[in-house]
């Protein structure tokens, strides 16, 4: 079979990053360098008082680019920076915004470049609110983000925390890691918008006794990123997740099993309802014929415990009269190909997700190929959101393609 490496095409997102004063202004280096990386185009505009916490010349090395701070910068030809930079960005992100900056944005005032910039643009427009917290509960801020919330502007945070000034609550601006994933997050095309989407994640855990059982080593990450990813797409999505440490995504309808008799019952309930189904879970293939209620004392000399097979959900669901797209993933420890591929026909798939497991569980970086009717291909080895984004852009267009 023939096996191709995927290109990435990224496409590139230019940014305006809006630095307001703020003590978290610190952070706009760091969120940055985290955008440039994820190949975004970024332009710098900065207000008077920002430059008083981080410097226009530390942000110029960072994008390579000079910084905007100035209205009446006599280096712009026509004089009007304010339409030049708005028009040439997909979005403007303000990191931080100060309170300040949040009341001028909530009553139109435009008496700087940046606050001029915002009321003239014709992109999305996303906010980091960062401030001290009396600041952030006061009553003319509440009201005021709650009018930018009207006027369709994106809020992001502000988080719960220890604050610069000493005090505790909420008013932080969200770490330079989080706010490029919901910048990244906010790009991605809505390709599955209206479309319903169940995952399943995690392992399963068969029950011995009262207290012990049987179970995996599978994190859930990857079911997790790609419930995320599908969010991200506009999808409507319910995770159906066995024991898992994670938290899950925001927005994602969650439902926890144990077991994988719960998990196909679950799954019997949503699946008649979704577009795809996307089976990620590492499901025990057998379970404990006769659990003991109470826990098995170990005065017994030997135990042998009969073990019967748990039924196949993602063969169940593939061979429903009209099934949803269904995906299945396989995590091999040898001959990833030959194992994959078999999977995927004796399941009837029209894609299955392939990895090698000692490459996988618990780490959060992965390799995946992907096997379908014309071949398969490798997604390379990176983190397992991106991994996740990249193969939910896949089987939506492979959706889209099956059901036209
Ligand atoms: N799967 C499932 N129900 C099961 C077993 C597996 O839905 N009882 C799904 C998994 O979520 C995955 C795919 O089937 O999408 C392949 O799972 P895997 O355990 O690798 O395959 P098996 O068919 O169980 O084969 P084996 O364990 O022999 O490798």
């Amino acid at each position: 079979m023939e096996q191709t490496q995927t290109k990435r095409i990224v496409p590139v997102n230019r940014i305006i990053l809006g630095i307001t004063g703020g003590i978290a202004a610190y952070k706009a280096a760091e969120l940055l360098r985290l955008l440039i990386k994820q190949s975004m185009e970024v332009q710098v505009v900065m207000t008077e008082a920002a430059c008083h916490f981080i410097t226009p010349t530390t942000m110029q090395g960072l994008s390579g680019k000079p910084v905007f701070t100035d209205q009446w910068d006599a280096s712009v030809p026509n004089s009007m920076a304010h339409i030049n930079l708005s028009r040439a960005a997909d979005a403007i992100l303000i990191a931080p915004a100060s309170a300040d900056f949040i009341a001028k944005l909530a009553h139109g005032l435009a008496n700087d470049l940046l606050s001029t910039l915002c009321l003239a643009r014709n992109c999305p427009l996303i906010v980091a609110p960062a401030m001290n917290r009396e600041m952030w509960l006061n009553a003319a801020m509440q009201r005021n983000i709650a009018q930018l919330i009207a006027d369709g502007v994106q809020v992001l945070g502000p988080d719960n925390g220890v604050q610069a000034c000493g005090e505790e609550g909420m008013g932080r601006m969200l770490e330079a890691e989080q706010l490029a994933q919901d910048v990244l997050a906010f790009f991605q095309p809505k390709l599955l918008s209206g479309k319903k989407i169940l995952v399943t994640a995690g392992p399963t855990y068969e029950a011995i006794d009262a207290v012990r059982g049987i179970t995996n080593r599978s994190s859930g990450k990857m079911g997790y990123a790609i419930a995320q990813a599908a969010l991200e797409l506009g999808a409507e999505v319910t995770l159906v997740s066995g024991p898992t440490a994670l938290a899950k995504p925001q927005g994602a309808q969650g439902v926890d099993v144990q077991s994988a008799a719960q998990m196909f019952e679950v799954v019997k309930q949503h699946v008649g309802s979704c577009d795809i189904f996307i089976s990620v879970a590492a499901v025990a293939d057998y379970r404990v014929a006769q659990p003991s209620a109470q826990k098995i004392k170990k005065s017994v000399s030997n135990v042998a415990l009969e073990l019967v097979p748990n039924p196949d959900i993602l063969a169940y669901v593939a061979s429903l009269p009209k099934p949803p797209f269904c995906v299945g993933f396989a995590a091999e420890s040898e001959n990833l190909a030959e194992h994959a591929e078999q999977k995927r026909r004796s399941k009837k798939l029209p894609l299955l997700v392939g990895n090698l497991a000692q490459h996988a569980i618990g780490s959060d970086d992965n390799e995946l190929v992907l096997f379908e009717d014309s071949g398969s291909h490798i997604l390379p080895r990176a983190n397992k959101l991106t991994l996740a984004r990249q193969l939910m852009q896949h089987i939506a267009h492979r959706y889209k393609g099956a059901s036209n």
